[in-house]
């Protein structure tokens, strides 16, 4: 029986107003979408949801507005079954809030406001301090503060924490500021953003993630969609190829990848290993609409990896 990971997320919960559409309207046009759905969203929400749907026990540090979204997220969150006790509310902000746009191929848009999220601060990562140190593993992206995030890093390493960084959205840092983590999972234009580099190819993914290691960084997976994922660290690199799958929705993908990844690696699989059934969870999360609603939980999980990992 593998071991119960326990992993923290301290990170961004938003409100995800989806509308599926096959044309953008222009400036002061009106067209017709053809179909909307709402659902909860957020890049740390999915990653902790997909971390608990694999069999974690999960722990949320996070803030939401004072809105109506503020405390059906909580109730999402508790629902669940994760710990939301580090998920508080925020006067006189809204939630984070994020319209997705996904055209006929699957392929989503995404514009995020953050409101609450921004509001997460190192003091409120202090107040965790307890919940966090009995986290094996702390999982971040950057739809919170930097700050929160360059301190939350420091915070995993001085308690010897595992620590995973998801650097979406994209936005220019200073690479040496968050290289002492353990894993560092950009997508691909994540790690065009970051590294300055052109990265449209296994190629470029391959330079891009020398140049990330060269900077310091550990290991770096850069997800490459249907292309699967690309495992770098000091000692080589490998392509680790994805399942396929017919994908209607990608949004939440990258989501699935990381916190399915935290469970499998957590779990003590190999890590390439660990790598394989990520892109297969991620794969199959766009086989339905919407982020965290389009998440396999581990029954259904096993049986795809079971019949899949055969061939
Ligand atoms: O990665 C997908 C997520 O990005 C959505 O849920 C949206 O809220 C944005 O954070």
């Amino acid at each position: 029986m593998a071991k119960t990971p326990r992993i923290a997320v301290v990170g961004s919960a938003n409100i995800d107003l989806t509308t599926f559409t096959d044309q953008f309207p222009k400036p002061g046009e009106t067209i017709f979408g053809q179909k909307f759905d709402l659902g909860f969203g957020g890049k740390g929400a999915n990653q902790a949801v997909a971390a608990k749907l694999c069999g974690a026990e999960v722990f949320m540090v996070a803030r939401v507005g004072s809105d109506l979204f503020g405390p059906a997220t909580i109730k999402n969150f508790e629902q669940l079954g994760i710990d939301a006790t580090q998920v508080r509310q925020v006067e006189g902000v809204s939630s984070g809030v994020a319209p997705i746009f996904v055209d006929p191929s699957g392929q989503n848009r995404i514009l995020v406001v953050k409101g609450a999220n921004d509001e997460l601060k190192p003091a409120d990562v202090e107040a965790a301090a307890s919940v966090l140190k009995a986290a094996d593993c702390i999982v971040l992206q950057f739809e919170i503060p930097l700050e929160t995030v360059y301190y939350t890093i420091h915070f995993a390493r001085k308690n010897g924490i595992r620590c995973i960084l998801n650097p979406a959205p994209g936005q220019p840092i200073d690479v040496k500021a968050v290289a002492d983590l353990d894993y560092f999972v950009p997508n691909e234009s994540e790690a065009e953003t970051i590294s300055g580099m052109p990265v449209r190819n296994l190629e470029d993914a391959k330079k891009c993630a020398a140049s990330l290691l060269s900077s310091g960084m550990r290991r770096v997976i850069i997800t490459l969609g249907a292309n699967g994922s690309l495992l770098a660290g000091r000692d080589g690199m490998e392509h680790v190829p994805a399942f396929s799958v017919k994908s209607v929705d990608s949004t939440g993908a990258g989501d699935a990848f990381i916190g399915s990844f935290a469970v499998f690696l957590g779990e003590g699989l190999p890590e390439r290993e660990a790598v394989r059934r990520a892109n297969l969870y991620a794969g199959l999360s766009t086989t339905g609409v919407g982020t965290q609603k389009s998440f396999y939980d581990r029954a259904r999980f096993d049986a795809e990896w079971t019949a899949r990992s055969k061939s």
